[in-house]
C-alpha cells in the first residue's frame, strides 16, 4: 500500500482571463442560511433578502447586501428581480451510471440492482460510452440546479477520470471515487483485490484536492464488499488522512429490510450492518452513509459520535418501496442529515422533488418537515456534512459564488398559489412542494453561469 502520498495541491479558482476583477452585482431575492434552522416555521437562522444585493468578485461572493444600498457603478448589474436566487443545491448521494434505468418499473431494491443497475453500470467498461453518460450526467445535475454532489460512478477507472473530467469542465465541486465490489455481483463488475487497490491509489493521487475534486472510497455496500475490501478502504483512510483533509467515505446502509437480513447472514459476527463498517475502521467525520432507515439506538449513536453523515433520499426510499426514514429520531441523536436524490432509484435530479418528498415521508410517520430545515438541508446543511461549508452551500462572504436563479413560478398554477401566501414561510413552502426544473432560471458555477442549452450533437 502507498502510505502517506499526498495528492496534489488544491488548484485555485481559475483567475479571470484578464487582469482587473470582475465584478458581478446580482439582484433578486436572496435565500440562505445563517445556521441550522430549528422545526419552527419562524428562525433567525433564515436570511432573506427581498431585491437584494449578492456580490461576485472573481468568482467568490464579496457580500450581500439590502435593496437599498446598491453597489457603485463598477459592478455589473444583472436584474433578476422577482426571482429566488439560491445557493446552488448538493446532492450527497446519487450514481451518474443510472440516468439509464431512472423510472425502471416494479420491483425492490435487491432484484432492481440485479436486473436494471447492474447491466446498465456493466457498460461503463466502454470508456466512450462511459464519457457520454458522465457529461450527460453532468449537464443535468446543473440543469437541475445542483452545483456540487457526492457521486458513485461505476468500478470502471476510466469512467471515474470521465466524470471527474465532465465535473472540472464546468469548474464544478465533486466527491466521487470508483465503485468497488468484490462479491455477489456480476463477472463484469468483480473486482479482483490488486486492482481494487491500484486504481484506487491511482485515482486518489490523480483526483484528490485537485481543483474542486475530492476522491471518496466507495465500497458499494457491505453485501458486494468482502471483509477483505472493506478493509482495505479503512487502510486507505488512514493512508492519506493527511491528504486535503483526509478521503471521503461513501456507501449504502440499512435501506431496506431484505437488504438488512442479508447483512446479517452474510456478516453473522458484526452487531448490526453498521458495525460492519465499523469493524472496518470506516466511521468518520467524512463519511456519507446513504438511507440509514433500519437503524437502533446504538447505530444512530455510533453515528453521531464518529462525526458521520446520513443522506436521506425520499424520493428513491418510496419509489423502491425500502421504508421511512425517521427524521426525528436521528436528529435527535445528534446525526447529521443531509437531503438527496440517490438517482436512479431516486426519480428525480431535482433537489426541490427531494425536499418535497422528504415532507411527505415524515408526513407518514406524524413528523413535520419545515420549508427552512429542508432547503438547510439541501444547501449549508449538505455542504457541513461533506466538510466544505466554508466553500459552499451559503452567502457568506469569501464562499464560492455556486448559485441558482429560481422563477418564483414556471406556471398559472404556481404562481396563483405562490401569489396567496400570506407568510415567507408559506411562499417559499409553496414553492418547493410545486417548483421543478422548469423553475431554474440560470446557474452559476464560481461565478460563471453555466450555459443549460442543448446538449452537443455527440452525446
Ligand atoms: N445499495 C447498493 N447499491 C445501491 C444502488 O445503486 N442504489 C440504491 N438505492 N441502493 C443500493
Ligand atoms: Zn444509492
Amino acid at each position: 500500500m502507498a502510505r502517506g502520498r499526498r495528492a496534489a495541491p488544491p488548484a485555485p479558482i481559475p483567475p479571470p482571463m484578464h487582469d482587473a476583477p470582475t465584478l458581478d452585482a446580482y439582484q433578486g431575492d436572496l435565500l440562505d442560511f445563517a445556521a441550522a434552522p430549528g422545526t419552527g416555521v419562524d428562525d433567525a437562522a433564515v436570511r432573506f433578502r427581498p431585491d437584494g444585493w449578492l456580490l461576485v468578485r472573481d468568482g467568490r461572493i464579496d457580500a450581500v447586501r439590502d435593496a437599498d444600498d446598491p453597489p457603485d457603478a463598477s459592478w455589473r448589474r444583472h436584474d433578476w428581480r422577482g426571482h429566488l436566487l439560491l445557493p446552488g443545491f448538493i446532492d450527497c448521494h446519487v450514481h451518474a451510471p443510472q440516468l439509464d434505468v431512472i423510472a425502471s418499473y416494479g420491483t425492490e431494491l435487491l432484484d432492481w440492482l440485479q436486473r436494471y443497475t447492474f447491466p446498465a453500470e456493466a457498460r461503463w467498461a466502454d470508456t466512450e460510452h462511459a464519457r457520454r453518460s458522465a457529461r450527460r450526467f453532468v449537464r443535468q445535475l446543473l440543469a437541475h440546479g445542483t452545483t456540487a454532489a457526492m457521486v458513485f460512478p461505476t468500478v470502471h477507472r476510466a469512467g471515474v477520470d470521465a466524470l471527474f473530467d465532465a465535473a472540472a469542465e464546468h469548474g464544478m465541486a465533486l466527491v466521487a471515487g470508483r465503485v468497488l465490489m468484490d462479491r455477489n455481483c456480476p463477472d463484469a463488475l468483480r473486482d479482483d483485490a490488486a486492482a481494487a487497490e491500484r486504481d484506487s491509489v491511482a485515482l486518489i493521487e490523480r483526483w484528490h484536492g485537485r481543483g474542486r475534486a475530492a476522491y471518496a472510497l466507495t465500497p458499494r455496500f457491505a453485501a458486494t464488499s468482502s471483509d477483505a475490501q472493506l478493509a482495505l478502504c479503512g487502510e486507505l483512510l488512514r493512508a492519506y488522512a493527511g491528504a486535503h483533509g483526509g478521503l471521503y467515505l461513501q456507501t449504502h446502509l440499512a435501506e431496506s429490510r431484505a437488504e438488512v437480513d442479508w447483512i446479517r447472514a452474510l456478516h453473522p459476527q458484526a452487531r448490526s450492518y453498521l458495525d460492519v463498517y465499523a469493524r472496518a475502521g470506516l466511521l468518520g467525520a467524512r463519511s456519507v452513509f446513504a438511507h440509514a432507515i433500519w437503524l437502533g439506538a446504538a447505530d444512530r449513536a455510533q453515528l453521531a459520535a464518529t462525526g458521520c453523515a446520513v443522506a436521506f433520499s425520499p424520493s428513491s426510499n418510496l419509489f423502491l418501496g425500502s421504508g421511512l426514514f425517521d427524521w426525528a429520531t436521528t436528529a435527535a441523536a445528534g446525526v447529521s442529515i443531509a437531503v438527496a436524490s440517490d438517482v436512479g432509484g431516486g426519480t428525480s435530479l431535482c433537489q426541490l422533488r427531494s425536499a418535497a418528498d422528504a415532507y411527505k415521508v415524515l408526513a407518514l410517520q406524524g413528523q413535520r418537515l419545515s420549508a427552512w430545515r429542508a432547503l438547510y438541508a439541501v444547501t449549508r446543511g449538505a455542504a457541513r456534512a461533506l466538510r466544505r461549508d466554508a466553500e459552499i452551500g451559503h452567502f457568506d462572504p469569501g464562499a464560492t459564488a455556486d448559485f441558482v436563479v429560481w422563477s418564483w413560478a414556471a406556471d398559472e398554477l404556481q404562481q396563483h398559489r405562490v401569489a396567496l401566501a400570506r407568510s415567507l414561510h408559506e411562499r417559499v413552502f409553496a414553492w418547493l412542494t410545486l417548483a421543478d426544473q422548469r423553475n431554474v432560471a440560470a446557474v452559476h458555477v464560481a461565478g460563471r453561469r453555466v450555459a443549460l442549452d442543448a446538449p452537443p450533437r455527440d452525446d
